[in-house]
């Protein structure tokens, strides 16, 4: 049997516990999951490119996981690493519209690759990068939110500064 390979695209800024426990789960359905960062140049992240993949590869779990950065279409990506499966988490119907619209798209554009999708976890579902670069900035707690280590740089990043 070909062992099946997913990849799990996102921007990760950051990579929350909802991404992780996504992961976690992903393996056990997946041989082996390709993590990757879209550099996306109209967003600009709290993280750089090489931040982001250091923090998710600290915080991923033993596994055939790879951490990678992909420019251009998520598509094009796919078919470079010969991999038909992509896979996003959903949270609540919130997500749907827009999920439903990049899964049509990218089928558009490579009708070989189908989209797969699992739902989180019901401890993350209300987690989301946004709400939590938000809770970092106004100094709230992110512990539980995102994984130790990425806790540990946002409290570095969103330090007080000390005159
Ligand atoms: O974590 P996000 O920001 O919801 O992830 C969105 C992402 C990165 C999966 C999507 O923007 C993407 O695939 N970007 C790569 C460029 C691309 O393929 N665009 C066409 C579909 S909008």
């Amino acid at each position: 049997m070909h062992p099946k390979t997913a990849i799990y695209p996102g921007s990760f800024d950051p990579f929350t516990c909802g991404h992780l426990s996504l992961v976690e789960r992903a393996l056990k359905v997946f041989d082996k999951l390709i993590v990757a960062l879209a550099v996306n140049v109209k967003k600009t992240p709290l993280f750089t490119v090489e931040e982001r993949i250091q923090l998710i590869r600290e915080a991923c779990p033993q596994g055939d996981i790879e951490v990678v950065a992909f420019e251009g279409l998520l598509v094009d990506y796919a078919k470079s690493r010969e991999v038909s499966i992509v896979l996003r988490g959903l949270r609540a119907m919130s997500d749907f519209e827009f999920e439903f619209q990049l899964a049509h798209l990218n089928c558009h554009l490579a009708p070989h690759i189908e989209t797969v999708f699992m739902m989180t976890s019901q401890e993350s579902f209300y987690i989301s990068s946004q709400s939590v670069r938000e809770v970092a900035a106004f100094g709230g707690k992110v512990d539980g939110l995102v994984p130790p280590n990425v806790a540990l740089k946002l409290r570095e990043r969103f330090r007080p500064q000390s005159f």
